[in-house]
């Protein structure tokens, strides 16, 4: 096994991000224990990791399979500015990116909002997490998780939709370098943010929902247009049939065939 907060302290190349880090083998969600630990006001930076979740979660409710020894899952504490939190998102999705290309060689796309891809289907997903107080963000909560050499093929329910690094590249990745790749790259474009900078025209360029007819689901909520460009804060700009514009600030895309 190659997960440990040891191994994890010893592999960090960042100056803050993560030094706090907690590792558990087995555990419902990241999110939960993270946000306990946020609640007490734990360092910016914690980091949450495990081995494996029980039920771990991700958007709309939905479940992310987490089975153990395979896979990253983690989850890490911030106090964000009010500039950089609707930005977090964003930032993981270019960290995690920035760190498979280091790491494998591999380029990813990113299906907005913050979906990684290769060979046009998901091997991460990235779940961001707030509790805002007035003009203030009290904390914010980023969760990663990352299908690293997971048999994809195993989960019915994954079938056609999800890929791992290990299926792309035919070899097992190392899930320690990967993280501690990942980290510093996360800990360079949240630094940025915190800074004022944007993120917006590296994440732009690497979207490939651009330019395509999309249908975006939002609860009940169904839109359909031409995804024609996007906001600085990352909402998406449709021009639908009827000529006129509307732009979209959460949901899931899908594309027609
Ligand atoms: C998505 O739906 O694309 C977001 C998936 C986020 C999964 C990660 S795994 C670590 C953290 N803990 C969770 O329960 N979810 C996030």
């Amino acid at each position: 096994m190659d997960l440990s907060g040891d191994a994890i302290r010893r592999a960090l190349r960042t100056r803050w991000l993560g030094h706090r880090v907690v590792y558990v083998e087995r555990i419902p969600s990241t999110m939960d224990l993270a946000r306990s630990l946020a609640r007490e006001g734990c360092p910016e930076g914690t980091l949450v990791v495990a081995e494996e979740q029980t039920a771990g979660r991700g958007r709309f409710g939905r479940a992310w399979v987490s089975p153990p020894g395979v896979n990253l899952y983690f989850t890490l504490v911030f106090y964000p500015s009010v500039h950089a939190f609707p930005r977090l998102g964003m930032a993981a999705a270019l960290a995690v990116r920035r760190g498979v290309e280091e790491v494998t060689g591999l380029r990813p796309s990113i299906k907005w909002p913050n979906d990684l891809l290769l060979g046009g289907k998901k091997f991460c997903g990235v779940l961001a997490e707030g509790v805002q107080e007035g003009e203030r963000i009290r904390y914010a909560l980023l969760g990663v998780g990352i299908d690293v050499n997971m048999e994809v093929e195993a989960y019915a329910e994954l079938a056609g939709l999800a890929t791992s690094l290990r299926a792309q590249l035919g070899r097992p990745v190392s899930r320690l370098d990967l993280l501690a790749a990942v980290l510093a790259a996360l800990e360079d474009r949240y630094e940025r943010l915190r800074r004022g900078e944007s993120l917006h025209p590296e994440w732009a360029a690497a979207l490939e929902t651009l330019g395509r007819w999309v249908r975006v689901r939002w609860g009940e909520e169904v839109h359909e247009g031409l995804a024609v460009g996007t906001t600085e804060e990352g909402a998406l700009i449709l021009q639908r049939a009827d000529g006129s514009t509307l732009t979209v600030t959460a949901g899931e895309v899908t594309t027609r065939p």
